[in-house]
């Protein structure tokens, strides 16, 4: 079922697990993340971002397939624009559909991101959909930005920020960074941070950057309070990971079969990530009533 990632980031967080957002460019990754949320009984949000909108999976294209097959899933499926900005982003997620927005603003200073924020997640609200935010800056791993730790989250400046734009879950900076991160390279996570800010804002906490950051990291900012982990890089690379595979054991692969394929391999992905955040049975298998389709 097509649901409010506001509704379903307060059960992870009344019931201390995380829920898998992945960055979905086409058809196949959608079909990845619902089926292996059906398989795992599990809560999944898929993310596109306004790059990824405006280049490959645009408005008219990709959101009436995710909203059709989230709405016939036996799991709650939310849909979520990733990174929006520009004013004009959040009017063509939420006229394609979208049932919540991320504003980022993280960038920009305080005020200025308090002003922004609040005008976004009044438009989202006003249209009966949530809104994410973020505050600290969770940058590059390519910079190295995950080290630091000026932009890290202030859990004093949190409150402050959520109290007075009312945004529905938060995008903590606490030593992740998007992307790759080099050869070999754990980040160091800041959990004391991570604890205080649950501790002051009680909300459902986001943590961007999902890639390469660690099991053991992970895990343990699941049991800290993080309820949404952004995945792009991870998922991008196991399919790109598969299609070399295949294209090397036969150079003919037929073009259809590789699609398949790379669906499959991104879905087993996904459902250990979710079994590793938590989010596996968490619900009851139940297709909403409709007419059956193959
Ligand atoms: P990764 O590409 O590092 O998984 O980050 C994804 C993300 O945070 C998207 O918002």
């Amino acid at each position: 079922m097509f649901v409010s990632m506001k509704e379903m980031l307060i059960h992870a967080h009344e019931n201390g697990y995380a829920v898998m957002a992945v960055n979905c460019v086409n058809m196949e990754q959608v079909k990845a993340c619902i089926e292996g949320a059906e398989e795992e009984c599990s809560p999944i949000i898929l993310n596109i971002s306004p790059r990824q909108m405006r280049e490959h999976g645009h408005s008219y294209a990709l959101p009436p397939v995710v909203k059709s097959m989230a709405e016939r899933a036996g799991v709650p499926v939310a849909f979520n624009l990733d990174h929006g900005s520009a004013y004009e982003d959040f009017v063509t997620a939420l006229k394609a559909g979208f049932s919540s927005v991320m504003i980022d603003a993280s960038a920009c200073e305080f005020e200025e991101n308090v002003r922004r924020t609040q005008m976004i997640a009044a438009l989202a609200h006003g249209c009966g959909k949530s809104c994410e935010a973020e505050l600290g800056h969770v940058g590059n791993a390519e910079a190295g930005d995950e080290a630091n730790t000026d932009y890290y989250t202030n859990p004093e400046q949190a409150k402050e920020f959520v109290d007075r734009t009312h945004c529905d879950c938060l995008a903590v900076a606490i030593g992740t960074a998007h992307g790759s991160y080099p050869k070999g390279m754990v980040p160091k996570l800041d959990f004391e941070r991570l604890a205080l800010l649950k501790k002051t804002l009680n909300m459902p906490l986001v943590l961007h950057g999902g890639s390469g950051a660690g099991e053991e990291n992970i895990r343990r900012a699941v049991a800290c309070g993080i309820n949404k982990i952004n995945v792009n890089t991870d998922v991008m690379a196991h399919a790109v990971e598969e299609i070399k595979a295949a294209l090397k054991e036969n150079p003919d692969y037929n073009y259809m079969d590789l699609c398949m394929r790379t669906e499959d391999a991104m879905k087993d992905f996904i459902r250990r990530y979710m079994r590793m955040i938590g989010s596996s049975m968490r619900y009851t298998f139940s297709r909403p009533e409709g007419p059956e389709l193959d």
